[in-house]
C-alpha cells in the first residue's frame, strides 16, 4: 500500500524542496500538495517534478481555511507535513490580518480534520522566530519561553501552542519542528539571500537594514528536508514533542553581503545601509541537539557551499526568477517601491 502524503504550502520555497526530495527518496508515496498560491506559491516552483512523478504527485489550487476541502483532502491522507502560511515578516508589519487566518485559522483546520479522520502523524512546521530574540550567551533551546516579535512569528507561536493543545486534549499524532533561516534554490527574490544575490547580479545596491550586525543561524533548505524526513519516521513517542533544527551556522548580515558580493566578483561599496526594520530581532540562533541525539540527523551543507549552490542555481535559472518576479510584482502591491527593484526588474 502506497503512503499517502499531504503537504499544504508545496508551492512555497521549502514545501517545492521537500515534495521534490521526498518524491524523489521515497518511491511508495504518493503526494498532494495544497496550496492557495498566494503572492508566494508558484507553479513554476513544482513544474520540475510533476512531469517526472505525474502518477505520485497530485497539486490540488486551494485555502487551508476551507474547512470542507481540508476534511476531504485529510480523510484521503496518512501522514500531513503543514508548511502553508503566509511568512513575510515585512509583510506582516504592515497588516497581520492574513497571518491570523492562515496561519492560525488554517492550522485549526487541519487539527479539527485529524480528529474527525485520524492520521499517522501531523507534523506542523514552526519556526524558531516564535522565541525572539536569542539569549546573548546561548541559542535557544526547545523549553525557552516563546517571546516572538514580529505579528508573523506571533501567529506561528499560537498555531505552534495550539498544535501542542490538540495532542494534549484529543491524543493527536501532533510533532512540531522549529527551523532556523532557510536558503537554497526556489526561495522567493523578497529574502534576504535571493534579494542580495540578484542585486548584486545586476549591480544594484545591497539594502542592509540598519548596521547589518545582526545574526541567524542559516540552514541549507535540503538540510531542512531532511530533518523534517527523519522527524515524519520518527517512532511514535515523539508525538508531543517540538525539535529544534538549525546548522549551527550563525551569520551576520554584513557577513552574507560580502560572501555574496565576492563569490560575485563585486565591489563592497554595493553595500547600501537602509533604515533598520521594526521590530528587528538581533540574534535568532538554536541548539538542536535534541533532534541530533534522538533521531540521529545532522546538517550537511557548509554555509560557503550552500552559498555557492544557491548562487549558481539562480545563475542557471533566470526563467524561474523572472517568471517569480513578474508574478509576484503583479500580486503585491507597491513591490517594486518596497523591494527596491525597480532598476531592472523594469526589463525582465
Ligand atoms: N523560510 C524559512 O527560513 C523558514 C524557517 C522556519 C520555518 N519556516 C516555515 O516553513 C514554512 C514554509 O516556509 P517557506 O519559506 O517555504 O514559505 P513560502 O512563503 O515560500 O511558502 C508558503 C506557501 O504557502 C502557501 N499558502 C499561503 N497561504 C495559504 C493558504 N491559506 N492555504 C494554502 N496555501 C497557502 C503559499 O502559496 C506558498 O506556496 C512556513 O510555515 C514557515 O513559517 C520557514
Amino acid at each position: 500500500m502506497p503512503t499517502r502524503v499531504l503537504v499544504t504550502g508545496g508551492a512555497g520555497f521549502i514545501g517545492a524542496n521537500f515534495i521534490e526530495y521526498a518524491l524523489q527518496t521515497h518511491p511508495d508515496w504518493h503526494i498532494t500538495n495544497l496550496d492557495k498560491l498566494t503572492y508566494a506559491g508558484f507553479l513554476e516552483n513544482v513544474q520540475p517534478f510533476q512531469a517526472v512523478f505525474a502518477d505520485r504527485y497530485h497539486f490540488v489550487h486551494g485555502d487551508v481555511c476551507d474547512g470542507p476541502l481540508v476534511l476531504q483532502l485529510v480523510a484521503e491522507s496518512d501522514l500531513i507535513v503543514h508548511f502553508a502560511a503566509e511568512s513575510n515578516v515585512d509583510l506582516s508589519i504592515g497588516d497581520a490580518v492574513a497571518f491570523l487566518d492562515t496561519n492560525i485559522y488554517g492550522t485549526r483546520n487541519l487539527l479539527e480534520a485529524c480528529r474527525q479522520h485520524p492520521v499517522q502523524r501531523l507534523l506542523v512546521v514552526s519556526t524558531d522566530e516564535v522565541y525572539g530574540n536569542a539569549w546573548q550567551d546561548r541559542p535557544s533551546l526547545e523549553s525557552d519561553p516563546l517571546m516572538p516579535c514580529s505579528p508573523y512569528a506571533a501567529s506561528k507561536a499560537a498555531l505552534d501552542v495550539l498544535a501542542f493543545s490538540y495532542f494534549e486534549t484529543y491524543g493527536l499524532p501532533v510533532v512540531r519542528t522549529r527551523c532556523s533561516n532557510n536558503y537554497g534554490p526556489r526561495q522567493d527574490p523578497t529574502k534576504l539571500i535571493p534579494r542580495f544575490l540578484l542585486h548584486a547580479l545586476h549591480d544594484q545596491p545591497l539594502p542592509i537594514y540598519g548596521h547589518g550586525h545582526n545574526t541567524r543561524d542559516w540552514i541549507y533548505v535540503q538540510d531542512h528536508c531532511r530533518a523534517i524526513d527523519a522527524v515524519l519516521h520518527a517512532p511514535d513517542s515523539v508525538h508531543g514533542q517540538v525539535f529544534n533544527v538549525g546548522a549551527d551556522s550563525e551569520h551576520s548580515v554584513l557577513t552574507i553581503s560580502d560572501l555574496i558580493l565576492d563569490a560575485l566578483h563585486k565591489p563592497t561599496t554595493l553595500m547600501s545601509h537602509v533604515p533598520d526594520r521594526l521590530g528587528h530581532v538581533r540574534r535568532h540562533a538554536v541548539n538542536s541537539e535534541l533532534l541530533q541525539r534522538t533521531l540521529g540527523w545532522h546538517p550537511e551543507t557548509t554555509f560557503e557551499a550552500g552559498i555557492a549552490q544557491t548562487i549558481a542555481w539562480y545563475q542557471q535559472n533566470p526563467d524561474w526568477w523572472q517568471a517569480v518576479v513578474k508574478a509576484q510584482s503583479q500580486r503585491l502591491p507597491n513591490y517594486a517601491a518596497v523591494y527596491q527593484f525597480p532598476a531592472w526588474f523594469k526589463s525582465v
